[in-house]
Order: structure tokens, then C-alpha cells, then sequence
């Protein structure tokens, strides 16, 4: 320990971060979720908690350990998770989202096992509420990162969801190219910034892209504050 001096740039600061997917509930056997692995979320919260901020994870389901001297609040649903973060924004510095929330989840929820009957079984679903656009319109002084994975125009989508959830920060990647996305242990992201500023990154591990998620947030924050 004597022989490097950790970077505590973070010190004090409370940083909530949610990672992971969501599970709507159909029936007590069966949920909708998608593939979403929690490893860019837990890199997060670790490289933060590294950094000496004080860590508080909302976290869908995973196969993952939580990283040492975090706050773990496990959720399930879009609902759950909606609780979980609107709760706590008054009490955070910044929120990091990039849990994989499902945008809809059944209309009703079976209270029994449904039994294979009828040759098709069509699921009515309804919208779940938008945790990140909601943290948007209520923000003060709280600093907010979204993610934003898309297949096709990237840039364009990034840079609307920058404003429509009045963001401060976006990580944007393509799902579709090589090393990028869903339950892979690397990514290749862009980060977008409100006031401006655009940084793309090679494919690298997603310890590495925590890493920048991070350094651009903390000069983002400089810049805004000075
Ligand atoms: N998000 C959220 N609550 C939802 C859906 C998404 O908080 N119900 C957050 C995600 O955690 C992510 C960001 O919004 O940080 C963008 O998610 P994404 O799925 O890319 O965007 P959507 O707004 O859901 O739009 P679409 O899926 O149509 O691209
Ligand atoms: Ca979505």
C-alpha cells in the first residue's frame, strides 16, 4: 500500500448506479427479461467505490458478486426499480443507469400457473414507467448518465435520449458490432456530454470503459462547476 497512492477522486461523493435487466412477472413461473449480464454496472460501481464514492447498487438479477463495500439493493422489475432510484435521488450525487429496464411488462399478472391449452398464447403488455426520464425532470443538482444501446443509428439516438431525458452524459453502443453489448466482457462504447463534447473508444474491456465512463463524468462535473 505504500508504494501507490490511490486517486480518491470521488471521496464523499454519493453515486447510485443500477445495472442488469429487469424480470415483468407473467404468471409465478414465467417473466419476459433480455440478455443484459450486469457487467458494465458492476464494473461502475467497483471503479466508483475505488475511487472512494460512497456506492449504492440497484441490481436486477445477475450471476455476479457485488463488489466489496457497496450497498446492494436488489430489485426485479421496472416497477421495482422505479422505487428503488426515485427514492434515493434526493440523497445521491449522480446517477449511473445502465440497468437494461424492460420497456413493457404484462397488463396482468396471473395469479396461478397458466396451463398449456389453446396453439397460441398472446400477452398483452403495457408500458412500464421511465425511471431515467422521471430522475430528468426532477433533477437539481444531481448528475445524470443514461445508456443507450442501439442497433442502428447510433449518434442520432444517443444525442436524442441526451435530451429528451435531459441527461448529462450518455454511453451510447451498437448492439450489433463485434465486442459490443449484451453479456460480453467488453465493449465499445461513445460518450456523448450536454455541453458538447464527443469521445468514441476501441473495443476494451468493460472494467476499462468504467474507467472513462468515470474520468469523462468527473470533468464533465469540473467543467460545469467552476
Ligand atoms: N431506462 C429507464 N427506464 C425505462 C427504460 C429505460 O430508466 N423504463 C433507462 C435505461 O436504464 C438507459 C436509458 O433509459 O439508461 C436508455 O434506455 P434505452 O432502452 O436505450 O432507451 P429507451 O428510452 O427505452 O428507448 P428505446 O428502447 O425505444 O430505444
Ligand atoms: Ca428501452
Amino acid at each position: 500500500e505504500l508504494f501507490f497512492v490511490k486517486p480518491t477522486t470521488l471521496a464523499g461523493k454519493r453515486i447510485l448506479v443500477t445495472a442488469g435487466p429487469t424480470r415483468e412477472a407473467l404468471d409465478p413461473v414465467r417473466y419476459f427479461s433480455n440478455y443484459s449480464s450486469g457487467k458494465m454496472g458492476y464494473a461502475i460501481a467497483e471503479e466508483a467505490k475505488k475511487r472512494g464514492a460512497l456506492v449504492t447498487l440497484v441490481t436486477g438479477p445477475t450471476a455476479l458478486n457485488p463488489p466489496k463495500g457497496v450497498e446492494v439493493i436488489p430489485i426485479q422489475s421496472a416497477e421495482e426499480l422505479y422505487e428503488a432510484v426515485t427514492t434515493r435521488f434526493d440523497r445521491v450525487d449522480a446517477v449511473i443507469k445502465s440497468a437494461a429496464v424492460a420497456d413493457y411488462q404484462p397488463e396482468e399478472v396471473l395469479s396461478q400457473k397458466r396451463k398449456k391449452q389453446a396453439s397460441k398464447w398472446s400477452v398483452p403488455l403495457k408500458r412500464t414507467k421511465d425511471t431515467l426520464k422521471e430522475l430528468g425532470k426532477r433533477k437539481n443538482k444531481q448528475l445524470l448518465v443514461g445508456f443507450a444501446a442501439e442497433s442502428e443509428q447510433l449518434e442520432h439516438y444517443a444525442k436524442d435520449k441526451l435530451t429528451r431525458k435531459n441527461l448529462d452524459l450518455i454511453v451510447a453502443n451498437n448492439i450489433t458490432e463485434v465486442g459490443a453489448g449484451f453479456d460480453l466482457d467488453t465493449n465499445v462504447v461513445s460518450i456523448y456530454t450536454k455541453d458538447g463534447q464527443e469521445k468514441q473508444y476501441p473495443q476494451q474491456s468493460k472494467k476499462e470503459v468504467a474507467a472513462h465512463i468515470l474520468d469523462e463524468l468527473e470533468a464533465y462535473a469540473q467543467r460545469r462547476d467552476k
